[in-house]
């Protein structure tokens, strides 16, 4: 169920970075946990997912960041160029793919934007006395948002590095001196997060992306999605989504980056073997509809 806010206010907090602090006009917005995003309507008619970047304590209010992307599909230009304080916004309930676990010792790595899901994580592991460092790497210091939060946060070592003076960080240093019990968390650039990927064991390495991996996969095949509430029974030919078929057929499904990371298109399987070709990791008997598609002619589907 979408939540109503409102734009409380907007804040430039880096170059080309906006925060934004969107206030639930019908009282106590739904809990959140360190990691969740959520999907923004925004008036333009886009759907875009942010992460939640505020204090999962305050019930009354979510914080998100947002960079200017001017060659982005619009989602961003709007909130830059056209959103106003007072607007009215439909929110989603906050969704979770990348929960912070318990560990002994905790490495951050961000880079520019995807400082945003790291920012609470780093504040709960400060809170509860677990030991954290943060290497928080931008082009430059004016380009990385919330460098003043970051370095007030008690007990948290901060290392920023500007890569334009500095270069990038070497994580392979990092995972050379990281504790054995130690995960680290990582958000940021495709580039960064194929660096962490090759320099942490997986079991360690817990990453968020805001764009797919690029993957190819066996060429597209027709199928049929049953959908066992409504009784309805709807094709997917070769060259459609689950998604798209599901909504053409008026039985709508809620979508955001329709590439597979954000969860928006999540639907239950209760029937049939679903091809997953999501980023997120799809709990057993889930699929995402935008990009996984079928490996049985037919999927039966709770909808
Ligand atoms: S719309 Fe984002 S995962 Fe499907």
């Amino acid at each position: 169920m979408q939540q109503q806010t409102v734009v409380d206010h907007i804040d430039r907090v880096a170059e080309d970075v906006v925060s934004l602090v969107l206030r639930g006009a019908d009282g106590p917005l739904e809990p959140w946990e360190p990691g969740a995003h959520v999907d923004l309507a925004l008036p333009n008619w886009l759907t875009r997912q942010y992460s939640l970047c505020g204090d999962p304590a305050d019930r009354e209010t979510y914080r998100v960041a947002v960079r200017h992307a001017p060659l982005s599909r619009g989602g961003s230009e709007y909130v830059h160029r056209f959103l106003r304080r007072g607007r009215p916004l439909d929110v989603s309930p906050p969704r979770n793919h990348f929960p912070l676990l318990p560990a002994t010792e905790y490495l951050f790595l961000a880079g520019g934007i995807g400082i945003t899901p790291l920012l609470p994580m780093l504040r709960a592991a400060a809170g509860e006395g677990v030991p954290a460092s943060l290497v928080y790497a931008g082009q430059s210091a004016e380009t990385m948002p919330f460098l003043d939060e970051l370095r007030a946060l008690d007990g948290v070592r901060v290392r920023i590095v500007a890569t334009r003076e500095q270069g990038r960080p070497d994580l392979t240093a990092l995972a050379s001196a990281l504790d054995p019990g130690a995960l680290v968390y990582c958000c940021g650039p495709a580039s960064m997060l194929a660096a962490a990927q090759a320099a942490f064991p997986a079991g360690r390495l817990h990453a968020e992306r805001f764009r797919p991996t690029a993957r190819s996969f066996a060429p597209n095949t027709p199928f049929e999605a049953v959908c066992a509430r409504s009784g309805r029974t709807v094709q997917v030919p070769a060259d459609e989504s689950l998604l798209d078929a599901l909504n053409h057929a008026g039985l709508p499904v809620a979508a955001g980056c329709r590439e597979g990371v954000c969860g928006s298109c999540e639907v239950a399987v209760v029937d049939g073997e679903p091809e997953h070709r999501d980023d997120i990791g799809a709990p057993a008997g889930r699929m995402y509809a935008c990009v996984s598609r079928a490996r049985t002619p037919r999927l039966v589907v709770d909808l």
